[in-house]
């Protein structure tokens, strides 16, 4: 999207919700969920560090996909590969190509554009395959006369030399800097599940329907970044490849938008929320039949929140082609040797991890307070001697304190009173908070109080482990 429509419409979300953005932002940064990247050095556009908390929340959303879709299944094993790949996987991939697009700057307003932004999507193909048989020469004349209006503040005929853009990370492997030593850090973790289908079949016993699932870094250098995680140029994301029979792929289709449905509540998410779009067939990656975005109601407007495609058998095909392996499935149903075909369900760990944070912030009467589910909290319980001036208090607190941190994540605090403590592990979503006081002396047991309904109740100390694990 270019830089002004993004403005635009960052203006009349804040208009509408006016600053529940600058409030996660500021509850971020004050509880040590996300900082500015490299604050200290004035930041770095759109970079921002995981913190004490943040690093937890990711850490639980990211294991928790693990788990409903790798561990729990039969269906789908994992991989974690290179972050960097041979160039030859790009090429294959497409990505060298269609990453590729020629940016142009207007020398009035100094807004930057995308050419697929100013034509329409369909257009710009068919205009694009064009430009690819001209002269470097001719290409910047015919560029030059398909874009002469400016669409931000309307000026004709100023726009700067097209400068080809590459949303790929270029680096270079090895200290010697060369066009042979170019390589990319990768834009998706899709394609290593691809370029490792061979080594999976070969040492799995997996048959048609299965899955590979990969999370980890990507990278893009967007145009435009923006709106806190929402759109940076290191990113993660949790991927599944499905490979399928081609007969199969609508059914399963169909299937993945319901586990895509159910993830989306899992991790606490609200549903309403979230709108599946199919996108048209002139809109889709290049490598797609079928797109569904899940587009999320943010604070600045509706957009993709993940993405789910049929991406049929392009990158296996493209792959084998490329490399010159075999990338084929021996069905044993038919004895034929296949390409099996590919719905991809795509998920992004920022996007998730700010529409978890949205979906459980509350402001109340004299609280904030963070409904994170239980399983992705940071801390799932805090334990407060009530004085900390009072040895046998704080001695028996720090032995409950101890034997919590053997099975789970748990916060200790003994400064100021009760409530400030409360105050704190509401904003951190900390779901129990556990006292010790003169009675847990006498009767071994302690106060337990709940984050959401702010009821207290006595447990005993023996039965403070199971209170939690049911909850989780
Ligand atoms: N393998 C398919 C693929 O990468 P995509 O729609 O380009 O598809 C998938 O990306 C998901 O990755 C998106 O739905 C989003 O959650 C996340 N994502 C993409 N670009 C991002 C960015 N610049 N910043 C943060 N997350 C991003």
């Amino acid at each position: 999207m270019a830089e002004s429509e993004i403005k635009k419409e960052e203006k009349q979300q804040k208009e509408k919700s006016p600053d529940l953005m600058e409030k996660i932002v500021s509850l971020a940064k004050r509880r040590g969920f996300v900082f500015p990247g490299s604050e200290i050095y004035g930041g770095l556009s759109s970079s921002w560090d995981f913190g004490p908390l943040g690093v937890e929340l990711k850490n639980n959303i990211k294991s928790l996909w693990w788990d409903k879709f790798v561990h729990r299944r039969s269906d789908i094993v994992g991989i974690d590969a290179s972050l960097i790949m041979n160039p030859k996987v790009w090429e294959a991939s497409g990505h060298l190509k269609e990453f590729n697009d020629p940016l142009i700057e207007c020398k009035k307003c100094h807004e930057r554009f995308r050419a697929d932004e100013l034509i329409k999507s369909e257009d710009w193909i068919k205009e694009k395959k064009f430009l690819d048989t001209l002269s470097p020469g001719d290409k910047e004349q015919r560029i030059r006369q398909l874009f002469r209006k400016c669409p931000n503040c309307g000026a004709e005929g100023q726009f700067t030399r097209p400068r080809e853009f590459t949303l790929m990370f270029k680096t270079f492997f090895g200290p010697a800097h060369s066009e042979k030593s170019t390589v990319y850090f990768r834009p998706e973790t899709a394609q290593a599940m691809f370029v490792n289908f061979k080594n999976v079949l070969d040492t799995t016993r997996n048959t048609l329907p299965f899955g590979i699932a990969q999370m980890g870094k990507a990278f893009r250098n967007e145009i435009t970044t923006g709106s806190f995680l929402f759109r940076t140029r290191e990113f993660d994301q949790m991927e599944i490849e499905y490979f399928v029979r081609e007969k199969d792929w609508e059914q399963y289709f169909d299937y993945w938008v319901n586990e895509v449905t159910s993830w989306i509540e899992e991790v606490g998410i609200d549903p309403k929320k979230v709108h599946g779009e199919e996108i048209p067939p002139e809109e889709r990656a290049h490598y797609s039949k079928k797109t569904v975005d899940f587009n999320y109601d943010f604070p600045f407007g509706r957009k993709e929140l993940y993405g789910l495609a049929y991406r049929t058998d392009f990158d296996l095909k493209n792959h084998e082609k490329m490399s010159g392996e075999s990338l084929k499935y021996h069905d044993p149903e038919s004895g034929e040797e296949i390409w099996p075909h590919v719905i991809e369900p795509s998920f992004g760990v920022e996007r998730t991890f700010l529409a978890v944070l949205l979906d459980a912030y509350h402001e109340e009467k004299d609280r904030i307070v963070l409904r994170l589910k239980p399983k992705v909290a940071p801390y799932k319980a805090a334990v407060f001697p009530l004085l900390a001036n009072k040895p046998e208090l704080v001695k028996l607190a720090k032995t409950i304190y101890g034997n919590l941190q053997k099975k789970f994540y748990v916060a200790w605090d003994d400064r100021g009173n009760i409530g400030k403590r409360y105050y704190a592990q509401d904003e951190a979503g900390t779901p129990y908070c556990i006292t010790v006081d003169f009675d847990s002396l006498e009767k071994n047991d302690v106060t337990i109080r709940d984050r959401d309904t702010m009821k207290q109740e006595r447990v005993p100390i023996g039965k403070l482990s199971e209170y939690i694990s049911e909850k989780l």
